[in-house]
């Protein structure tokens, strides 16, 4: 998704905003661009493709400035062309966008009608002339944002300099994330403190509607054109360790993270084989209330939920919805007294999430009802922690491949966790129960790492893939949603079609599609429904489908003709979604690498949906 850089400061900072860009580029983008004030000027390289082709062109020009704005982009209005990658100008004003502004097509006829020539079909053009065009009553840069903003419909955040402000950058925050990073005797913005980690670690955290003007020694915020009081927050410096390190992907980083980012997550929750007592403490007596949840997520995420719904079901017989964030939000969902609305998110900043969980809580306000939020979520200082009455961290660390890994199992882990505590505070799970669980939690990071060690002859599979056009993943219980994400990892990084079922609808339509030239992998670890799985398996192969089989090592379930099987080590049947989870990852993972595709950043993808 596009991302803003921008800084005031004494020195050069363009080697800074590039750098901070690159660190952008794991959110997905199609083009890069960068603005410096030098002498009275505004100037400006922008390219197609990689941070690096913007880098080499800044490098030939010798831009430099000690004001400046970069962006990458991810297009909306508009194809990715060099015409439409940001900064926009109008007269001595330039402008980076993140958002959507959706009323930019009335703006943009008024402004025609005023003379204003368009050089782009981005909605972004509109705030460079609007910010031009309020120049004329005041000369003020700050004074004339301020104008422009209430004119702008839709969810954005921008960074705006001119040439006669040297000393200036101003910033809004309206519905996409925009941090500042404080500097001495230099300040900064970016869409993701990540870009700023190698300047700083000191941030405020700028809310929805806020306006700041930075210089070199300042930072002033506004809202509603009062002066307001933002905290500077400290970040830890474990948050800044993202590094690709020895291995040749994020996505594989990642997924070998796993075994250490589910002890982290368990860890904060618990001691021996017992919650803590101060785990979630502050929200027992909302736990106590709630007589249903309603989960809302996006994508993987969503995938999380899916699980969790079974776990809320049988482990402590509470009724759970869960729901796609981005039909929740505009269905008009029934709001219903005493519900524990989760919203699960990596970043916490997901535009449907985000919306669907502020038009839940103005609902249930507008009608005085007795409703709690929570968010799980992996970035503490997210939007999404921020706006919701209790938050679970997944202490994953910074996920940085687009295709969610290590932020889903402790997504899977953190659940569990809740659902115990809820189940005790409501006394509906029984104590040996939540003893036995948290027991087999301590021991799913070891079985991750026995799972890991399969790695070869996962990879062996995947030879067999790499011609393939379409492929079938196929699991029963808590496995149909790991099925699932089996599939959106497959075709969202190597771009094979392919498509998750309960392998119980198999008679129900996709059995049609199985012929000799259909792989069909299947979830089988030794749980209740192994036996009518293995009724699946058949059904598959009397018409000729290939099996790829994860099977629990003690299923039965052996190598044979047209039958390829690697077995899973042995974990309790509550926690094998996690486990299940990891060779579907590095399945996909090698699939994608031996077809040549960019793993970390597929084609068409971004890490943080920040629009809609
Ligand atoms: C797929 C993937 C996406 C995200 C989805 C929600 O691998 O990563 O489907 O899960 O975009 O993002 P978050 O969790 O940040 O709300």
């Amino acid at each position: 998704m596009c991302g803003i850089v921008g800084g005031v400061a004494e020195r050069n900072i363009s080697n800074i905003l590039i750098e901070g860009l690159k660190r952008l580029e794991y959110r997905g983008y199609d083009s890069a661009g960068l603005a410096l004030i030098n002498g009275g000027h505004v100037l400006r390289e922008r390219r197609v493709g990689k941070v690096a082709n913007l880098e080499q062109a800044v490098i030939e020009a010798e831009l430099t400035g000690s004001l400046g704005i970069a962006h990458t982009r991810w297009a909306t209005h508009g194809k990715p062309t060099e015409n439409n990658a940001h900064p926009h100008i109008s007269g001595n004003v330039a402008v980076v966008h993140n958002g959507i502004i959706e009323n930019f097509q009335e703006l943009k006829d008024d402004l025609e009608a005023l003379g204003y020539v368009f050089t782009s079909q981005t909605d972004t053009e509109v705030v460079a002339h609007l910010v031009n065009d309020a120049l004329k009553s005041t000369p003020s840069l700050l004074e004339a944002v301020k104008q422009v903003v209430p004119q702008l419909k839709g969810a954005y955040a921008l960074g705006i300099i001119h040439t006669d402000h040297p000393d200036e950058l101003i910033t809004v925050r309206e519905g996409s994330p925009l941090v500042i990073g404080v500097g001495i005797g230099e300040n900064f913005i970016s869409s993701d403190q990540l870009a700023l980690l190698p300047i700083t670690n000191r941030f405020i955290y700028l809310e929805e509607g806020d306006i700041a003007r930075l210089t070199r020694e300042t930072i002033e915020v506004f809202v509603d054109g009062q002066l307001v009081n933002r905290p500077v927050k400290e970040l830890d410096a474990t948050v800044s360790n993202a590094s690709k390190g020895e291995y040749k992907h994020y996505m594989l980083k990642e997924i070998y993270e796993q075994p250490e980012a589910i002890q982290q997550t368990i860890s904060q929750a618990l001691n021996g084989n017992a919650l803590r007592e101060d785990f979630l403490a502050q929200a027992e007596q909302d736990f106590a209330s709630i007589q249903q949840v309603q989960i809302i997520a996006c994508g993987t995420s969503y995938h999380a939920g899916m699980i969790a719904k079974y776990w809320f079901e049988q482990l402590i017989d509470v009724p759970c919805q869960v729901e796609i964030a981005s039909e929740y939000r505009y269905r008009t969902p029934v709001i219903v007294n005493n519900t524990l609305y989760i919203c699960i998110s990596q970043s916490g900043e997901t535009a449907d999430t985000l919306a669907a969980l502020r038009d839940t809580q103005k609902r249930a306000a507008a009608k005085a009802l007795n409703i709690c939020t929570m968010a799980i979520c992996n970035v503490a200082t997210s939007s999404m922690v921020r706006e919701t009455h209790h938050s679970l961290l997944t202490l994953a660390g910074p996920e940085i491949g687009v295709a969610s890994t290590k932020a889903f199992t402790t997504q899977l882990a953190a659940l569990m966790l809740l659902i115990l505590k809820i189940g005790q505070v409501k006394q509906s799970i029984a104590e040996k129960t939540v003893t036995e669980i948290i027991a087999e939690l301590w021991h799913t990071p070891k079985v991750i790492l026995d799972t890991l060690q399969h790695n070869p002859a996962i990879l062996h599979l995947s030879e067999l893939f790499v011609e393939k056009n379409h492929c079938l993943f196929l699991g029963r219980g808590t496995q149909f949603p790991i099925a699932l994400e089996g599939a959106l990892k497959l075709k969202e990084i190597s771009y094979i079609h392919a498509e998750g079922y309960a392998a119980g609808e198999l008679k129900h339509g996709p059995l049609a599609l199985v012929d000799n030239e259909m792989p069909v992998v299947i979830l089988a670890p030794k749980d209740d429904m192994l036996d009518k799985l293995k009724s699946n398996m058949e059904e598959v192969q009397a018409r000729g489908g290939e099996l790829f089989v994860f099977a629990d090592e003690h299923s039965g379930i052996k190598t044979k003709e047209r039958q390829h099987v690697v077995h899973i080590p042995s974990i309790s049947a509550v926690l094998a979604p996690i486990v299940y989870s990891i060779p579907v990852q590095l399945l996909s993972y090698h699939v994608a690498v031996l077809r040549g595709t960019d793993v970390d950043q597929p084609r068409n993808l971004a890490k943080s949906v920040t629009v809609e």
